[in-house]
């Protein structure tokens, strides 16, 4: 994509503010139920889950805590290099803990399933993948997605957290941009 991009040109609107309200919403109910009488902690990887993260806990009714991984990003391409390296990690002890991985966007599946792999050392009660968007026609290793938001095209998505080269994700909704 070259030059500066144009909202209207560029970028085609694909799920509105409500619909991710809305969406979260149902999300939460779930979690309120199946997590009932427990205390789970849920892992944002950043910075693509931030917006989803803040606007989930605050329909949670149960107790949580929250923690931070981040992993190296995309830069300003719109191709993972294929590798995920840890760019910040854990600051407590997740050992008999139940866990909640909060994702943006699972397309490859190549992250989660690092993540997976490296949570699952530490020993949790229980592990679970929660993510706003999932682009099933990316995948390449297959992955448990336990809360699923909203399955996406195989478009490159920007918007409510999301980046394109590290803009954009301060917009209330979710954006495709249209010439990729
Ligand atoms: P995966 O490892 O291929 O599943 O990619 C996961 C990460 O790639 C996400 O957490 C995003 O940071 C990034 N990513 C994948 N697809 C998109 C997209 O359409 N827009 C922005 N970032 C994306």
């Amino acid at each position: 994509m070259n030059g500066i991009m144009n909202y209207y040109n560029d970028f085609k609107l694909l799920i509105t503010q409500k619909e991710i309200k809305r969406k979260i919403n149902q999300l939460a109910k779930r979690i309120n139920a199946d997590y009932r009488g427990k205390t789970p902690i849920l892992i944002s990887v950043l910075k693509g889950s931030f917006m989803f993260l803040a606007d989930l806990i605050r329909e949670l009714t149960i107790d949580v805590e929250i923690e931070f991984i981040e992993l190296s990003s995309y830069g300003d391409s719109t191709e993972s290099s294929g590798e995920v390296s840890v760019i910040k990690w854990l600051s407590k002890e997740i050992r008999q803990r139940d866990i909640i991985l909060v994702e943006d966007i699972v397309d490859t599946g190549l992250t989660v399933s690092t993540l997976l792999e490296r949570l699952e050392k530490h020993n949790p009660q229980s592990l679970k993948v929660c993510t706003l968007t999932s682009k099933p026609a990316r995948r390449e290793i297959e992955v448990p997605i336990h809360y699923l938001g909203f399955e996406v095209p195989n478009k490159f998505i920007i918007g409510y957290g999301i980046d394109y080269g590290e803009k954009y994700r301060n917009l209330s909704e979710i954006y495709y941009l249209k010439n990729e």
